[in-house]
Parts: structure tokens; C-alpha cells; sequence
């Protein structure tokens, strides 16, 4: 990766910054040097401004006066939540996405780089998906409202480039984890609330039950190297169109091999019981990392296993502050 800024010296305002990713970022900037001479980086939380009010949105810009954004500040949920509250997803969503984007629209910030999410895509599609498919049929019915409010990102980066030249872009991880995730059993990410688990069944001497059959692959890609990403988008990448930060097609691995993965790292050794009763969900949803091969083709991702580790040994060491 350049390790030159095009940009100059920049004043990063991060949404979202104490969230998985926004924890990724500060950790790569803060501690692996991927801060450059004369920049500053702010993260921020719902604790500085809620950023679905419109006056607490100009009020913390005004405050830090950014010169790029990184958004990734957003209402997200378990399964039977977005289930139950897709317009509160929706409404949230659109009202943080628009006062994110027009506020720095009005204070004249050079450039803006989003978050969707490769779980917005289409539902009836084919695989591999790009990113030139987001917008090619209605997204799973589960989480429609936060979906569309995400997919109208893209639509008003493209608006902001249109009417003003501004170049506000979107990145697509597929599925993030790392420390400062979100473990919880019922609502956390698929992996991190294994890690929970299995932690839990070690301590209590109980077997590991996995929902399904543990047959559905996944494209797992650590927060750190989606936060060293993130940071190249923002020097580097000047296109509108988003790009899917992932490992490849190649690299998918089962929730079984995860499974696996955790029990080695936490040196479990009870049982393993896969509930084929339960729903497997989708097979396989692979999302193509093409575009940003054609980039980066020489960027190393962390390998699975190592990652899986280190997440482990976070988890472990953290208890005050894992969010379970
Ligand atoms: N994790 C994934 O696998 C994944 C995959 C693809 C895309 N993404 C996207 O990546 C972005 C970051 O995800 P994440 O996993 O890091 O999320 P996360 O850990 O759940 O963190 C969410 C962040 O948003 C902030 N936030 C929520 N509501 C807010 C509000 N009303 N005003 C201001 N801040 C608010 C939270 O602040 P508090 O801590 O104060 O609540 C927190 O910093 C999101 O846009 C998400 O859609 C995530």
C-alpha cells in the first residue's frame, strides 16, 4: 500500500469510533503507525453527538471542523430485531446517513467514505455478487429497512459527485470481527458469539450446541485489516462506485472450520453438537474482492487462524469491556 497521503495533511472525523470498526481505525492509526506527520484523527461515539439529530450533527462538526470522514456510525441489530423494527432501522439509518453526508457537504469536508454492508445485496442474485449489483432487486425481507437506508448511501454519493464534484465513496466489508465486537449469544456477529460461547461452555464444563449444521461458508475478514483498508480508501481510492473489502471467494471458510478454529484457540475439549434442527440460513454468499485485487493485489490478509487467536485471547483478557 502507497503510504503516501494525496491528500495532504487531513483531520479525520471518525463516526462510529467506538464500534468494532472504529476501534480497528483508532488501534492502526494510534498504535501501527498508520498515522502520517500532521494529522489528526477523531473518533467519535453516540456519547459526543447523536448523530440522528441534525443540530448535534452541525454542533460536533463545527467543534472538530473535519477535513475527511469516515462514517461508520450506525444503527445495527440482531436478526429478530431488524425483524421487528424495520422502520425504526430505516428511519434512524437515513436520518444519521443524511446528516453525516449534508453536514459535510455544507462544511465543505473533501471527502467522505461510508460503510454498506455485503448483507444489503439482493436476495434473488447470483454468486459471485460485485459491487455493481447492490442496487439489482430487493434486499432479504428480514432487514429490508436497514438495507435500503444503506443502498441510498450509494445513491446520494453519486448525487453529491453529480451536482457538486464531491467524491464521497462507500466501502462493502462482508463479515467483520476482532476485539471490541459484539459477542453476545443472541445478537452479536456469527463469530464472535461463538467465541462467547464456546468460552462460556469451557468455563462451565458444558458442550458446544452450533445452530445448524455448520455447513454455510463465510468470507470472515478481521477488523484490523479492514480498518488498514478503510485508511487506504481515504488516501487512495477516488472512485464514487463502493468497493468490497474482503479476503476472496477462495478464502471463504464453514462455520465448522470456525468452530474449529475457536476450539483450538480456546483449548476446548468438550463436545461439539451441530442442532441441524436449526435454520443453516444461506449456503453461501460470496462476494467478489475483484476490484480490489485489480487495486491491491499484493495486500495481506491477517491468515483466519491467527485472527481467530488473537480475537480469542482478546476476548479472554477483556471482560470489562467485551460487549456481551
Ligand atoms: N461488523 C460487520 O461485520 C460489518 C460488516 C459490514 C458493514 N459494517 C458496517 O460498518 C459500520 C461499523 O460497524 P461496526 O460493526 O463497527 O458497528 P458497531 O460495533 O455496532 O458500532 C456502531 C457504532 O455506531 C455508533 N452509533 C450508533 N448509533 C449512533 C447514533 N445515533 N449516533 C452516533 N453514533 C451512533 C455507536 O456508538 P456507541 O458505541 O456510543 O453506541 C458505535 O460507535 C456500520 O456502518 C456497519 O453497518 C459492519
Amino acid at each position: 500500500m502507497a503510504s503516501e497521503s494525496k491528500a495532504g495533511p487531513m483531520r479525520v472525523l471518525v463516526t462510529g469510533g467506538s464500534g468494532l470498526l472504529g476501534k480497528a481505525i483508532e488501534h492502526v492509526v494510534q498504535q501501527q503507525g498508520g498515522k502520517l506527520e500532521g494529522e489528526e484523527w477523531i473518533f467519535l461515539s453516540s456519547k459526543d453527538a447523536d448523530l440522528v439529530d441534525v443540530g448535534q450533527t452541525r454542533a460536533v462538526f463545527e467543534k472538530y471542523r473535519p477535513t475527511h470522514v469516515v462514517h461508520l456510525a450506525a444503527k445495527v441489530g440482531g436478526l429478530y430485531q431488524h425483524m421487528r423494527e424495520n422502520l425504526h432501522f430505516l428511519r434512524d439509518n437515513i436520518k444519521m446517513n443524511d446528516n453525516v453526508l449534508q453536514t459535510a457537504h455544507e462544511m465543505g469536508v473533501s471527502k467522505v467514505v461510508s460503510c454498506l454492508s455485503s448483507c444489503i445485496f439482493p436476495d434473488k442474485t447470483t454468486y459471485p455478487i460485485d459491487e455493481t449489483m447492490i442496487h439489482n432487486g430487493p434486499p432479504h425481507d428480514s432487514n429490508f429497512g436497514y438495507s435500503h437506508a444503506k443502498r441510498m448511501i450509494d445513491v446520494q454519493n453519486r448525487a453529491y459527485f453529480q451536482q457538486y464534484g464531491h467524491r464521497y465513496t462507500a466501502v462493502i466489508p462482508t463479515n467483520v470481527f476482532g476485539p471490541f465486537d459484539n459477542f453476545n449469544i443472541e445478537n452479536g456477529h456469527v463469530l464472535s458469539a461463538l467465541i462467547n460461547k464456546t468460552y462460556k461452555a469451557k468455563k462451565e464444563g458444558t458442550p458446544v450446541t452450533v445452530c445448524g449444521s455448520g455447513a454455510p461458508r463465510r468470507q470472515f475478514v478481521y477488523s484490523l485489516d479492514v480498518g488498514r483498508l478503510i485508511i487506504w480508501v481515504l488516501r487512495e481510492y477516488e472512485e464514487i462506485d463502493p468497493i468490497i473489502l474482503s479476503v476472496g471467494g477462495e478464502d471463504e471458510i464453514s462455520i465448522k472450520e470456525a468452530v474449529d478454529f475457536i476450539a483450538e484457540a480456546l483449548d476446548f475439549k468438550g463436545n461439539m453438537h451441530f442442532d441441524t434442527t436449526l435454520s443453516d440460513g444461506q449456503m453461501k454468499k460470496t462476494a467478489n474482492n475483484a476490484k480490489l485485487r485489480r487495486y491491491l493485489p499484493d495486500f495481506t490478509f491477517t491468515p483466519l487462524k491467527e485472527a481467530i487467536k488473537m480475537t480469542c485471547d482478546w476476548f479472554v483478557d477483556n471482560p470489562d469491556i467485551a460487549r456481551t
